[in-house]
């Protein structure tokens, strides 16, 4: 089976009810992809309940003190990421209406947002094929495919992204790119992967070569 159907099958069968599954609006999914950067599922969880209840359009949170929403996101370290979110919400409220933009290419542009935020944002939201690199992503295809190029070298980052936008169902980009994440936190883990469950088990290169552990490599900086 082709590997994108391999993985939404799984998917089907391993759904996870969280929140910011239950819509499309960029402004939710913005947040959660920011706070779950660096940030395990079960820790961002509370604090995208928090922030959305607390603000629950880009105007609410634009116009907040900037104090408010450092407070709010104490715990999660990494506070450029609060900083930013603070500066992108009034920028998107006061010079784009509140309109968060649609495309990956305008994305982007925006402060905080790198390729793996514009790609989830692009692909959950409005449906458009582009392919989500995070650390489950390098993980999975690192192992499948038997990749030892370093994920942290500038051609690994391009092989990466470039095998992961080739493999990436253009149908579903939203639902595939977050079932590969969710493969990668649940099942293809970091240590002790499932392998003996996994459906991919019949065509793993690191779990027939026993490169499991090896991989993904990562250079030391
Ligand atoms: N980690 C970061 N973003 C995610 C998402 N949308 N689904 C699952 N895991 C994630």
């Amino acid at each position: 089976m082709k590997f994108s159907n391999t993985l939404i099958y799984w998917q089907l069968q391993n759904n996870r009810e969280l929140p910011w599954r239950k819509t499309k609006n960029p402004y939710f999914i913005w947040l959660s992809e920011i706070m779950l950067q660096q940030t395990r599922v079960a820790q961002g969880m509370s604090y995208y309940l928090k922030f959305t209840a607390q603000f629950p359009s880009v105007f609410d949170l634009a116009k907040a003190d900037e104090s408010t929403v450092l407070k709010m996101w104490q715990g999660l370290g990494y506070y450029s990421r609060a900083r930013n979110l603070h500066f992108t919400a009034k920028q998107i409220a006061n010079e784009l209406n509140g309109e968060f933009p649609s495309t990956y290419k305008e994305i982007i542009k925006l402060k905080g947002i790198g390729d793996y935020t514009a790609s989830a944002i692009a692909s959950i939201c409005f449906d458009e094929p582009t392919a989500v690199v995070d650390g489950n992503v390098y993980r999975v295809l690192s192992r499948y495919f038997g990749i030892k190029t370093a994920i942290n070298s500038s051609a690994g980052i391009k092989e990466f992204k470039i095998l992961a936008q080739t493999l990436l169902d253009e149908s579903k980009p939203g639902t595939y790119n977050q079932a590969l994440m969710d493969f990668g936190a649940l099942h293809c883990k970091p240590q002790n992967p499932l392998c003996e469950t996994c459906p991919f088990a019949d065509s793993c290169v690191a779990l027939e070569r026993k490169l499991t552990k090896e991989l993904p490599v990562k250079d030391k900086k």
